[in-house]
């Protein structure tokens, strides 16, 4: 079946006006972009009917899958009730008000850092910019505003504004626009893969990779550094699951120096990992956590910002205008549809559901998957999943960027329907959490016949000798 839409019209009239993000222009333009005209459960179809699985939930978003009328019912109705109205003058709304209570009472109690606060803004992104303005803040009301610098890691990714990407470790995107602003600071990911040395269990290297931190919190001067911001298991960077040492010793840290710790839970919160926020399940306690995308599950912008008490206390008391805001902070469409969306999560036990039944399920699948012979090293972490493509596994033998196998397979992916997503050598999923058992099935057998047809296109081009 073709969708009523002329795909050489739209491909001309998209490469005419609409500048795309993280997109080569002129690449793009050359071959026209694909045209996605509707979607259903875990599938989405373009203009020329072809049907796509959607490994990616979107863009690591739609986690209660595609079509669900109650999201598309809450928007209507808060439409026709009170569309907008800002939260600037000492106005509020009731979804807001909602969502901000319901967001406080999943966030897991975390000792003297309750979250009980929310500032809302419409993105991941400016999340992250909330960040650096209420960590400054926090400072400055403490009287130690030389407190500046924001340390992060290499090859993280916390959005694409100013601070955002500052804040990201992601080398090309730092090389286009004279980032990092001043004041921040990056460390060495958490890679084992990667960074482990040669006898180095994966713990020991959590603990040495976290070790990195003290260092650099020595090397700026304890006094001058403010907060340690991290996703708890990298998404963009490859989904880059941190060893189980890791986490608890940069709160060893972070304690031993004061210091605010950001948790960047864009992806990895509303059920990604199981759980509601991840921060727990990795045994440490932030300070505010990141959120955006789930949320709404993507049906509708919405991010903010979860504050502990420990910075809520002192924003709140110490009184004075913060002097930093949205049009849109606390949007009552998307707090509605966010609303919506968490109910459908709590009725559906979408978290519990992937902690207990999707998430080994995946992880069962991936252990056959590490056997394939261009596959040295698969893991998943609850609803996500990385794989990194080798010319030899033992010892390990790795392409070289130039040689670009994760866009080869890649193109073998849409080409045969699967949204997968390539970052260097990594193929890396985030499907919805509504998956069954035999949608994941469907999911696993496309992923092992991409990386056959992967395999023979590399061995063709003599790669493997
Ligand atoms: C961890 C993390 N933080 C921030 C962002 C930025 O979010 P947005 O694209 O909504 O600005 C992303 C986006 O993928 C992300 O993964």
């Amino acid at each position: 079946m073709t969708d009523a839409v002329d795909t050489a019209l739209f491909q001309a009239l998209d490469s005419a006006h609409f500048l795309h993000p993280f997109t080569d222009f002129k690449e793009l333009s050359g071959r026209g972009a694909r045209v996605m005209v509707r979607s259903e459960g875990i599938y989405v179809w373009d203009s020329e009917g072809a049907r796509v699985l959607d490994g990616m939930s979107g863009l690591w978003c739609v986690n209660v899958g595609y079509g669900r009328r109650e999201l598309a019912d809450a928007a209507h109705h808060q439409m026709m009730t009170l569309p907008y109205y800002n939260s600037f003058f000492q106005t509020t709304n009731v979804p807001a008000v909602q969502l901000a209570a319901k967001l406080a009472s999943l966030a897991p109690n975390a000792g003297e850092r309750r979250f009980q606060h929310v500032f809302y803004s419409s993105s991941g992104s400016e999340s992250n910019d909330s960040n650096v303005r209420m960590v400054r803040r926090y400072w400055d009301l403490l009287g130690q505003p030389q407190r500046k610098v924001i340390i992060s890691r290499i090859n993280a990714y916390h959005g694409s504004t100013m601070a955002g990407a500052s804040l990201g470790g992601m080398s090309g995107m730092h090389a286009q626009g004279d980032l990092p602003i001043p004041n921040i600071a990056h460390i060495e990911q958490p890679y084992f893969f990667e960074n482990g040395l040669p006898g180095e269990t994966a713990d020991e290297f959590g603990l040495r990779a976290a070790g990195w931190l003290e260092q650099k919190i020595l090397a700026l001067g304890p006094d001058q550094v403010a907060a340690f911001i991290g996703e708890p298991v990298q998404g963009a960077g490859g989904v880059i699951i941190p060893p189980a040492t890791y986490w608890p010793e940069i709160q060893r840290i972070v304690d031993k120096y004061g210091l605010l710790l950001i948790s960047d839970e864009v992806i990895c919160a509303f059920g990604r990992l199981g759980s509601w926020f991840a921060y727990d399940k990795f045994g440490y306690k932030p300070d505010l956590v990141t959120f955006a995308k789930a949320v709404t599950s993507g049906y509708v912008p919405l991010g903010g910002v979860m504050v502990g008490d420990r910075v809520g206390k002192v924003l709140i008391e110490h009184g004075g205008e913060f002097a930093h805001g949205y049009t849109y902070s606390g949007h009552p469409v998307a707090c509605a549809v966010g609303l919506a969306n968490l109910a459908l999560m709590e009725r559906e036990q979408l978290p519990q559901r992937v902690r207990d039944d999707v998430g080994p399920y995946l992880a069962q699948h991936y252990v056959a998957i590490s056997e394939h012979p261009l596959v040295g090293l698969a893991e998943t972490c609850g609803f996500m999943a990385g794989l990194v493509l080798v010319k030899t596994k033992a010892p390990v033998q790795r392409f070289t960027e130039a040689q670009g196998v994760g866009m080869i397979c890649r193109g073998y992916c849409f080409e045969q329907g699967l949204i997968m997503r390539a970052v260097g050598d990594r193929m890396i999923i985030a499907p919805p959490l509504v998956m069954t058992h035999s949608q994941i099935d469907e999911m696993v057998a496309l992923i092992v016949k991409c990386l056959d047809l992967t395999y023979q296109e590399v061995r063709r081009r003599g790669w493997l000798a």
